[in-house]
């Protein structure tokens, strides 16, 4: 008999919706009872397995990767796409953002069990808020976890000189989510969904956004649609309705700012840190602003031969990221 730890460890996977954990540990009681000498019974186990597995892959190759996991002709200039491998486990985000993408990741795994009571994942998703702040990181670690190419829109190719132009490719890029499952994203997103009654450029702007509108509301794909701004007000009203979910992004509070610092140089050994210190001084910082202080910090400590990072070495590193922040934005 399987072990009650390897029955716990199914029921978990599959609660969490980890296929391939699920058929992994459904192996390993296969090995378990083949070692035994059980071997009709481990045969069994494997021949369901593979049986599962060889059905998932029909089912899931229907709208398949492969069609345009190198986008082609006309898409290449639309999309371009990465595999990646960052995971949430990496990234510092307040509580209140975490629970949204958890829940996200969760319908998204186990979008078979909503779908046999009809209801679907939410995966039309809007992140909003300052530079800095890991919208675009977000994106690439909802692909990582969910195990799906990551394909960000081109905006340079798909607002062109010729605008008249821009609403065929949006229909590309639309055939392209309904015929491969993957996360897509449309960065700078104010580019497209720009408020229609601000825009002075009334006629194209507006028509590009009017198509943008359609083709979301028609979409009914098993991808999901990600879309960031820094600027939200500038956003048309309409576009909110056709999101499943909206989340705001901030600037790191005290917590997050240790946290990032604790993540990024977890290698290296602090030298009589004063959390309260380094939390005044990187406050207004964003996310990248301090992770970017953090790789200073710890190339001027193997540079200059240093056994541990110092407290000083920190704050010069962070008063520079702040020094070039106010440049950046007087
Ligand atoms: N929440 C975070 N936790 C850890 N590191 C982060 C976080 N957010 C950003 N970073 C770091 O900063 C880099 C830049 O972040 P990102 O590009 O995701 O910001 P953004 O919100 O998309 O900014 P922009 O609005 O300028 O596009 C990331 O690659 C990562 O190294
Ligand atoms: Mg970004």
């Amino acid at each position: 008999m399987a072990k009650a730890e390897q029955i716990i460890e199914l029921l978990k996977s599959h609660i969490s919706g980890d296929e391939r954990r699920f058929y992994a540990i459904a192996m390993q009681v296969a090995a378990h009872e083949a070692q035994q000498g059980h071997e009709k019974l481990a045969q069994e186990l494997k021949r369901l397995v593979d049986k599962a597995k060889d059905k998932r892959t029909v089912l899931t190759s229907a709208p398949s990767v492969v069609n345009i996991a190198h986008p082609k002709g006309e898409l290449a200039n639309l999309l371009s796409v990465e595999y990646p491998e960052i995971r949430f486990s990496q990234l510092t985000f307040s509580s209140a953002i975490k629970e949204r993408i958890d829940r996200i990741i969760l319908e998204q795994r186990q979008h078979h069990a909503l779908a046999e009571y009809g209801l679907r994942p939410r995966r039309k998703i809007l992140f909003y808020g300052p530079p800095g702040t890991g919208k675009t990181v977000t994106a690439a670690a909802l692909a990582g976890e969910l195990n799906l190419p990551l394909f960000t829109i081109r905006l340079d190719g798909l607002i062109t000189k010729y605008m008249g132009e821009t609403a065929g490719k949006l229909r590309l890029v639309f055939d392209a989510i309904r015929a491969t499952r993957a996360v897509y994203f449309f960065d700078e997103f104010d580019a497209i969904g720009g408020d229609r009654a601000l825009s002075n450029d009334v006629g194209e702007m507006r028509r590009i956004l009017n198509s943008f509108l359609q083709f979301m509301e028609q979409d009914n794909s098993e991808s999901l649609i990600l879309a960031a701004t820094n600027h939200v007000k500038l956003l048309d009203n309409a576009l909110f309705r056709r999101f499943d979910d909206v989340i705001e992004y901030r600037l790191p509070d005290a917590e997050q700012i240790d946290k990032i610092i604790q993540n990024k140089l977890h290698n290296f050994k602090l030298d009589r840190i004063n959390w309260k210190e380094i939390e005044n001084a990187s406050a207004g910082l964003s996310h990248a602003e301090i992770t970017r202080a953090c790789i200073e910090a710890a190339k001027q400590s193997i540079l200059s031969d240093m056994p541990s990072i110092s407290k000083k070495l920190l704050l010069d590193a962070i008063a520079e990221r702040k020094h070039n922040s106010t440049v950046s934005n007087p």
